[in-house]
């Protein structure tokens, strides 16, 4: 009889790949991915270290297992990600209920320590193992099969920014080979993937040396672009020091390269940049957003901010103000500043929580207004839409537009996997609803 896993992702959008990863592995072990968390013979949370309280939602998540199997055999308990990372044995020693602490580069011996797993025997492996992680990924098909699927090309960063754990939960940065992530690009297409999300934590900072060649994000692009079955790229997260000539360059060739670019800034302030050891500056920034909206005026920004760094004045954040107002950015991350422990600015004097909090209002007053602002822009217009999914029980598909909107509409026939023109009738700040459009042809 086949035995019964759960993964709870949190986090970014890395941990989902890899918690697909992780189930790709252990069903070779017998293991059968299960919905229902009272009947489990493994429960994995896959942790993010990245803000506030990240341990303690850990703890907390496991005492809601703990109470789920109180009358019961408990289930293996693993907890894995940037968390296990950073905490490693401490969670063993804290937590007796957890089992198996595994790290984000050397989750792919998950196998080995469940198939060895004695009841009662602690184990701890956060070991930095990127290339040995791969290698064994690279001879394990990836079965995913949803329209849109993430496919990891880079993993860690050597940026250091003052502010981040991600240098030290997931490593140095290590770009796979070229060839390794088109055979799993091929794999996915196969498996009905109409939109490839290419993934890292500097995901353009990308380069694989091979011969006399390197190879960038944008050789990835182009090579995508020749696959007929495939319809929409994308990727995440790149940083403005990356975002290099020939990847701009893309969004002129490339048909299938979509119109949002989510670059993250941080600060409007060239000195909080600065200060947080960001490594480019909002001239920079603007230089690269003129650039692409010069070659495609349809492009799009989003991005991610912090507020109220360390030192953060009322005119360093009105700088931001400025940016914002001036990008427009049609759909971004705001967050007030958490100090990590183990980084630079951990020891920073934090400023005020009232006024961090006000700042934080402040600056998504202006980010939602430009949302709305931009969704309301469809309103009557038709949409391309990619149709992922239809949504349980309510008779309605979901897909999403070019600027990855959701886009919610009438069921009609199966729509799922292709591209339909939406006629959007009404929005909010996250949605888009609407019929299909009478023309059902692609539209901009
Ligand atoms: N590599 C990307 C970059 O350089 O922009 C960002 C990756 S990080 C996983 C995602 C976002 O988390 C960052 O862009 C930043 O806005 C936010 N973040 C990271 N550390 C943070 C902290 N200590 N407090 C608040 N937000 C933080
Ligand atoms: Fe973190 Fe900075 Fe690296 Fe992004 S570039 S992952 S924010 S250290
Ligand atoms: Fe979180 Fe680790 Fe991603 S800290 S944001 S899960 S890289």
């Amino acid at each position: 009889m086949s035995k019964k896993i759960f993964i709870k992702t949190l986090g970014c959008q890395m941990n989902e790949y890899d918690s697909n990863r992780i189930y790709d592995s252990v069903k070779r072990l017998g293991f059968e991915k299960s919905q229902d968390q009272n009947n489990l013979d493994c429960y994995v949370l896959n942790t993010c270290h990245i803000r506030d309280k990240a341990k303690e939602k850990v703890y907390h998540d496991i005492g809601r297992v703990k109470k789920l199997y109180k009358e019961k055999n408990k289930p293996i308990i693993v907890v894995a990600g940037c968390v296990a990372q950073a905490e490693n044995q401490e969670m063993l020693s804290r937590e007796p209920y957890i089992d198996i602490v595994i790290g984000p580069q050397s989750y792919h011996k998950i196998n080995e320590k469940l198939k060895n797993f004695i009841k009662g025997n602690k184990i701890e492996e956060t070991e930095f193992d990127t290339v040995s992680k791969f290698n064994y990924f690279d001879n394990l098909e990836n079965e995913n099969n949803k329209i849109s699927s993430y496919l990891t090309i880079q993993e860690g960063c050597d940026k250091f920014c003052s502010f981040c754990v991600v240098p030290y939960t997931r490593g140095p940065e290590y770009s796979r080979p070229f060839n390794k992530i088109i055979s799993e690009a091929e794999k996915l297409i196969k498996n009905g993937t109409k939109e490839i999300i290419l993934l890292g934590q500097n995901v353009n900072a990308y380069s694989f040396k091979e011969k006399t060649k390197d190879y960038r994000i944008s050789d990835l692009i182009n090579k995508l672009e020749t696959y007929s079955e495939l319809k929409r790229i994308r990727y995440t997260t790149s940083h403005p020091r990356d975002m290099t000539d020939d990847l701009i360059e893309c969004y002129l060739t490339s048909k299938k390269l979509m119109p949002l670019v989510h670059l993250p800034i941080q600060s409007g302030s060239n000195k909080i940049l600065k200060l947080m050891n960001r490594k480019h500056t909002v001239e920079k920034y603007i230089e690269i957003y003129e650039k692409l909206i010069k070659i495609n005026p349809k492009i799009e920004f989003s991005s991610d901010f912090i507020i109220a760094y360390p030192g953060e004045t009322e005119n360093d954040f009105n700088e931001t103000l400025n940016l914002v107002k001036k990008i427009r950015f049609i759909n971004s991350f705001s967050f007030i500043f958490s100090p990590r422990p183990g980084t630079v600015a951990s020891n920073l004097d934090q400023i005020d929580n009232k006024i961090a909090k006000e700042r934080l209002l402040k600056i998504q007053e202006y980010l939602f207004k430009f949302q709305l602002k931009k969704n309301e822009s469809f309103i009557n217009k038709s949409v391309d839409v990619l149709v992922e999914n239809e949504i349980v029980g309510q008779n309605k598909l979901f897909g999403r537009n070019q600027y990855m909107n959701s886009v919610i509409f009438e069921n009609g026939k199966n729509f799922i996997g292709k591209n339909v023109n939406i006629k959007i009738e009404h929005v909010n700040q996250n949605s888009l609803f609407g019929k299909i459009a009478k023309n059902n042809m692609r539209a901009a």
